[in-house]
């Protein structure tokens, strides 16, 4: 009996601790939900615009820098799609078109294929080889592109 104990109280912990996701996700405000999706793409904007400098040219091509952005973008994708529970498309000055919500299908789909592209470029990074990164770069750029026209209001 003893020595299931940890078992069983490890169990406990990790029933308590899904039982806390699963509130905290329902209770997320609609204006804690925009800033964090917002500082999620201010983050990726962080990476993304030295990258379009080397890959326009505009800035000396440096593959370590390229690569380790690259990952950092990687990263992030995949957590970005949390910050659209229902419910936030008010609730803070937010860019998000209400379309969002209506086609959430098919922004989990542009979502993904982000997630998708980042993954790759992040893994074409660690060759070194410029032009498969450039190329791999552009197929990146045009996940963001394809969901900003369909779902991000232009100002
Ligand atoms: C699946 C849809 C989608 C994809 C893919 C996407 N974005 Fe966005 N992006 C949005 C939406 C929606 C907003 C507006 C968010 C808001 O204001 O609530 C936004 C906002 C932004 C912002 C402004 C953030 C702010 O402070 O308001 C930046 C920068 C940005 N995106 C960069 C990018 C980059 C770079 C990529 C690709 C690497 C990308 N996005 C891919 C949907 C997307």
């Amino acid at each position: 009996m003893r020595r299931q104990r940890p078992i069983i109280a490890t169990l406990a912990i990790l029933a308590a601790g899904a039982g806390i996701a699963a509130i905290a996700a329902a209770a997320v405000k609609p204006e804690t939900a925009i800033a964090y999706r917002q500082a999620g793409y201010t983050m990726l904007g962080w990476n993304f615009g030295p990258m379009a400098q080397m890959v326009r040219g505009k800035a000396p091509w440096d593959a370590t820098e390229f690569a380790l952005r690259a990952e950092r973008v990687a990263q992030i994708a995949p957590q970005l799609l949390e910050g659209f529970p229902p419910g936030s498309d008010t609730g803070a000055t937010t860019d998000a078109k209400p379309e969002i919500w209506k086609n959430m299908d098919d922004f989990k789909a542009k979502m993904n294929d982000l997630v998708e592209q980042s993954k790759r470029l992040a893994e074409v990074a660690k060759s070194g080889d410029e032009a498969k990164m450039k190329e791999q770069f552009k197929q990146t750029a045009a996940a963001c592109k394809a969901c900003h026209d369909k779902y991000r209001s232009e100002e």
